[in-house]
């Protein structure tokens, strides 16, 4: 436990230490998918938001200190577990913090029509900030996935509140019965956030079978790429995949980039947004 936390800081202190020309680097592939990824990074680490931004951020963080106070008792029954959880200690120990759902909004926010897909939907935060990034643009939607029927509800009510039904759709059940569903529905991606089952297996199994539902130039983000020594490994074997062009290492997010035609030769980053 010491010995990963002191891992993590130095990590993070060398690439502080570099990050400037990091992003000179970045900005000079000029590919427009990094470009957008470098701008919102920028915009949260200099706290350089908009009013409207920041007014729909505390919206957003409304929702969140509304579920921090539910007792609802959650049943895992789905997963084959007695387990019962409370919905205020669910939100606490599984929604995304607040600057990495901003993260996916503001990203989201300059994609022309994103159309995103969420593995793990949990109680729609960071579906809320996504969401939120996509209901005034035309062409766009939000896809979610999530096993545990209660959350599928709540989730479903707090988006009923942000936006009209056709902008998002959850995909309700577990995704060995789900995942199956989504690849021949006859949708693409320009924007994944992988957030659903921190184990190696499925999330390497999501990423091979995602790239056929991908568009191009597209995004993938993985959650938690240093939670586990099996999430490290598996993020080390994604990134190497030859149809990415670009990845981006923070630590807590891993980042890929797919475009076709992009002529440059393939590129791993890191960057350092938050603790
Ligand atoms: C980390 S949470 C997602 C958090 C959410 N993206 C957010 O930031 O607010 C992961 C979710 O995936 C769901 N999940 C995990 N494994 C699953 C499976 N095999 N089938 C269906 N849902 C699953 C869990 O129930 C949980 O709600």
């Amino acid at each position: 436990m010491i010995l990963s936390k002191i891992k993590k800081h130095i990590f993070l202190f060398l690439v502080r230490l570099k990050q400037k020309k990091t992003i000179t680097h970045l900005l000079a592939q000029d590919n427009p998918l990094l470009t957008i990824i470098v701008e919102s990074f920028l915009q949260l680490k200099y706290n350089k938001l908009s009013i409207t931004d920041d007014s729909i951020f505390e919206a957003c963080e409304k929702y969140r200190n509304q579920l921090l106070q539910d007792d609802t008792v959650i049943s895992f029954e789905i997963f084959g577990s007695n387990k019962t959880m409370l919905v205020k200690d669910i939100c606490e120990k599984a929604a995304s913090k607040p600057i990495w759902a901003q993260f996916l909004y503001l990203i989201t926010k300059r994609l022309t029509s994103p159309h995103f897909l969420e593995i793990g939907t949990n109680l729609g935060v960071s579906g809320t900030y996504i969401l939120e990034a996509l209901k005034h643009k035309k062409d766009s939607k939000l896809y979610t996935m999530e096993g545990l029927p209660q959350l599928c509800e709540i989730a479903q009510n707090q988006f009923a509140k942000i936006s009209i039904h056709s902008k998002y759709k959850i995909y309700k059940g577990l995704y060995k019965n789900t995942f199956s569903k989504l690849l021949i529905d006859d949708n693409n991606y320009n924007i994944v956030f992988i957030d659903g089952n921190h184990k190696k297996e499925p999330t390497i199994k999501y990423f091979i079978d995602l790239q056929a539902k991908l568009s191009s130039p597209a995004i993938i983000i993985f959650d938690d790429i240093n939670w586990s020594l099996d999430m490290q490994k598996a993020w080390e074997i994604i990134k190497s995949n030859k149809n990415v062009t670009y990845s981006i290492d923070m630590f807590k997010f891993g980042i890929l980039i797919f475009d076709k035609n992009s002529n440059n030769k393939k590129a791993d980053y890191k960057l350092h947004l938050a603790y």
